[in-house]
């Protein structure tokens, strides 16, 4: 219960979270504008895809626009686990919230990765196949797996990410 429980304090808390400023790199990415398309990337994808899917937990939306958008969360979310080269932790991007477990605990964070976007690719086909009580047990797997990296509000910490 406890988790069902969090899985909509993440859906009101996030969407308070303040809009990024899109700050874009002209020169070749260094471990700054790495951080920087990583910050911007997870915090579009609670805006862009997320925060609509977790309406599914409430069995509003339209499963259609929902399995396009949970294709295309997965992908990015693919993404996110390429952005994280070696020296973009705070050595290198002071204001990242990355932890440094992310470089000594590599398997377990690309295991996060992984999970969200398996548990992303079930909300997904549930959706496509315009099943609406799929989507509703598929949410709070989804926001767990969420957990596993940080908590729900957007200043909290977490595994693999700083407290603001
Ligand atoms: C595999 C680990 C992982 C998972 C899973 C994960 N996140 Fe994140 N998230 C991070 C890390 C690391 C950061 C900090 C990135 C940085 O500062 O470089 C972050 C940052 C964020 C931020 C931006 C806040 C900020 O300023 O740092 C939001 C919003 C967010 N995540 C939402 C979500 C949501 C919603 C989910 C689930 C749908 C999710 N995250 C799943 C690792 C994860």
């Amino acid at each position: 219960m406890i988790r069902i429980v969090s899985a909509f304090a993440l859906a009101g808390i996030l969407s308070l979270a303040p809009a990024s400023p899109a700050l874009h790199a002209q020169t070749a990415p260094g471990p700054k504008e790495v951080a920087q398309e990583r910050e911007d990337l997870m915090k579009g994808l609670w805006r862009g895809y997320y925060r609509d899917m977790s309406q599914a937990a409430k069995g509003e939306g339209d499963p259609k626009v929902l399995a396009v958008k949970a294709t295309e969360a997965a992908a990015q979310m693919k993404k996110f686990g390429t952005l994280f080269p070696a020296g973009s932790g705070r050595e290198g991007a002071p204001d990242t919230r990355a932890k440094p477990e992310i470089w000594t605990q590599r398997a377990e964070f690309d295991a996060a990765v992984n999970k969200l976007v398996a548990e992303t690719t079930v909300f997904a086909e549930a959706a496509k196949a315009g099943n609406v009580e799929g989507m509703k047990a598929a949410w709070p797997k989804i926001a767990e797996a969420c957990g596993a990296c940080h908590g729900g509000p957007s200043k909290s910490g977490g595994k693999f990410r700083f407290e603001e």
